[in-house]
């Protein structure tokens, strides 16, 4: 069954305060559309943990830190919507621009600390439309739940730390990220990538496996980092903005795995910016 497509926060607002009178526990995937299975497995943990679902769709301006990604970001609203279809969600919010931004909107959320590094470091102000968008999200839907991917580690991180500094009532899950086949991170941004690239692209993650795995052998992160640059440089990355071995709940960059940590990169392929990370497990002993 399709789910009804809801584009006014009024109609939003009076499904949920039904939802809240008979007592049920409500989820929320945000989302920018163009789904795919990492996404969907966010609603399948959303339709597991909470009695009633809703996924956002909304492509947010004030994220995008280049005028040409916005311009070209998938938008697939129809196909969306099919493919949420067998997972049973209760609503599909897709509001239109003026119920999120709406004439003379001037208010700001910022998170400071660990938007410094990585993603906040080279989109600028990036996390401030993330942090500004997904706390209307929160506060518009009235969620006890959200849902999120590990995908974006440090969007996670944020949306987290925002949520708790805020006081919005909501608990935020991170879900594993899912991969093509080929270990590839799935991403919208993908659709974009030539069957080249995406053969190339998919040469990231065994590198960060492998990268990983003499980490856990005890070697040392800055004398690997030179070989896997031009690794990647071999396989067609063009810039490669960050490779960084970080500690998982602060973020603060590490040698060696002495705390759980993340190996995180972005770089560029086909004139296209992905991004991706791994678990590194600490070392012990
Ligand atoms: P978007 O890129 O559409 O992603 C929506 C959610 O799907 C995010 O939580 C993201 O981490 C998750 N996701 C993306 N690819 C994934 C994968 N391969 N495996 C698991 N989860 C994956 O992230 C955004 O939109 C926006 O910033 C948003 C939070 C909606 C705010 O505008």
């Amino acid at each position: 069954m399709t789910a009804p497509i809801l584009r006014r926060l009024e109609d939003l607002r009076g499904m949920q305060k039904a939802w809240m009178r008979a007592g049920e526990t409500v989820g929320v995937v945000p989302t920018m559309g163009a789904l795919h299975a990492g996404h969907l497995s966010l609603v399948e943990a959303a339709k597991a943990a909470s009695d009633r679902v809703i996924v956002t769709i909304f492509v947010n301006p004030r994220q995008f830190n280049n005028a040409e990604d916005l311009v070209n970001y998938p938008r697939t609203e129809l196909d969306d919507a099919e493919k949420l279809a067998p997972f049973g969600v209760d609503a599909i919010y897709v509001p239109d621009p003026d119920q999120i931004y709406p004439e003379g909107y001037a208010t700001n959320v910022s998170v400071a600390g660990f938007t410094d590094v990585m993603e906040g470091e080279h989109r600028p102000g990036h996390f401030d439309g993330v942090a500004t968008v997904v706390a209307k999200l929160f506060l518009q839907t009235g969620a006890d739940q959200a849902f999120f991917g590990q995908k974006d580690y440090q969007q996670l991180m944020v949306v987290r730390r925002m949520a708790r500094d805020l006081d919005i009532p909501i608990e935020v899950t991170g879900c594993p990220t899912v991969r093509e086949p080929s270990g590839l991170a799935m991403s919208s941004r993908n659709l974009r990538l030539s069957p080249d690239g995406l053969a190339r692209a998919a040469r990231l993650y065994p590198l960060l496996q492998s990268i990983a795995a003499r980490l856990a052998g005890g070697e040392v992160f800055h004398t690997l980092i030179g070989p896997v640059r031009d690794q990647l440089a071999a396989a067609g990355f063009t810039d490669i903005e960050y490779l960084d071995l970080r500690c998982e709940k602060r973020l603060e960059q590490l040698e060696t795995p002495i705390r759980p940590a993340r190996l995180f990169v972005a770089a560029w392929m086909d004139g296209i910016r992905l991004i991706d990370n791994i678990e590194v497990p600490a070392l012990t002993g």
